[in-house]
């Protein structure tokens, strides 16, 4: 069904792994729209209460945008590919309402630590490599990373990322919470995989809700306070609050509708 992406589900987890090895799984225009159908898919899922996004081989996670796609642009086509990316994908997946874990298996360049960063959260495999290389083409990131890379490690940090267009390893990506996990890369799935399974004891709802009240906080214009009292007080209508406090005071496991 799909050309440049594989997604498989099992348990409540869809996997959505990027699959274009010889390219080490840039993202062309395709393969950004082929994300956005099965994110979008995956989300409107009933049974898909986690979403691990995550790259194909050993080598990348996603070696960035592509390049050879983009190299010939006017003005005003750039403006146009990064306005549509952001829109199919970057801006779509961090408002998901459905959780997003990036599994990052390797390289994460560009428009890869982007996607990485437009998820919920990220977990890394050792041998991960993160950076925004873009001032080294000539150009700036346009999928949000000028924005989500200082909300994550701050601006000093982020600055000088940007600027030196470097490369952090895992470790130090750890030591910047830009990932909060690292292991080797045969863990790194099946960590993904554990911690999904501790969010999916959770109401499916209230995670919804909360996803949409921290995002509220890097918002134009909107109050993330205000956002989480209208989220909190939507939360006493739902019947996964009735089970959860109900089952609370009767001493048992909560089993949410998740409605
Ligand atoms: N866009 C298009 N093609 C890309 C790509 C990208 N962002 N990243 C890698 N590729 C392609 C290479 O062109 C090469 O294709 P080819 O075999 O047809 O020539 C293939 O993927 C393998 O990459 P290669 O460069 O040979 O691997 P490497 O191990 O020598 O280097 C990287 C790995 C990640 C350091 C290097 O590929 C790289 O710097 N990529 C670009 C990163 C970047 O600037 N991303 C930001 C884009 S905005």
């Amino acid at each position: 069904m799909y050309t440049n992406i594989l997604t498989s589900y099992n348990e409540g987890v869809t996997t959505i792994t990027i699959n274009r090895p010889s390219k080490l799984n840039a993202l062309n225009k395709e393969t950004i729209q082929e994300l956005h159908d099965a994110f979008d898919a995956a989300n409107k899922d009933a049974k898909t209460k986690v979403i691990i996004v995550t790259g194909s081989g050993e080598k990348a996670f996603v070696a960035g945008a592509d390049i050879s796609e983009f190299a010939n642009f006017s003005v005003e086509q750039g403006g146009q590919l990064a306005a549509k990316g952001q829109e199919l994908l970057f801006d779509f997946v961090a408002n998901l309402s459905t959780p997003v874990i990036a599994a990052v298996n390797g390289f994460a360049l560009g428009g890869g630590l982007e996607l990485a960063m437009a998820a919920h959260f990220r977990v890394a495999s050792d041998n991960a490599k993160m950076g925004l290389p873009e001032v080294s083409l000539g150009v700036i990131p346009g999928y949000g990373g000028t924005q989500r890379l200082p909300q994550l490690i701050g601006k000093g940090r982020a600055m000088e990322m940007i600027m030196t267009a470097g490369m952090v390893d895992a470790n130090q990506a750890l030591n910047y919470g830009l990932v909060n996990h690292v292991v080797s890369q045969e863990e790194l799935i099946p960590l993904a995989e554990k911690l999904a399974s501790k969010i999916m004891r959770n109401s499916s709802v209230a995670i919804g809700a909360a996803i949409h009240a921290v995002n509220a906080a890097y918002e134009d214009g909107v109050n993330g306070f205000t956002t989480e009292i209208q989220e909190f007080g939507k939360c006493f209508g739902t019947l996964d609050f009735k089970e959860g406090t109900t089952a609370f005071l009767e001493k048992r496991k909560a089993d949410f509708p998740g409605k």
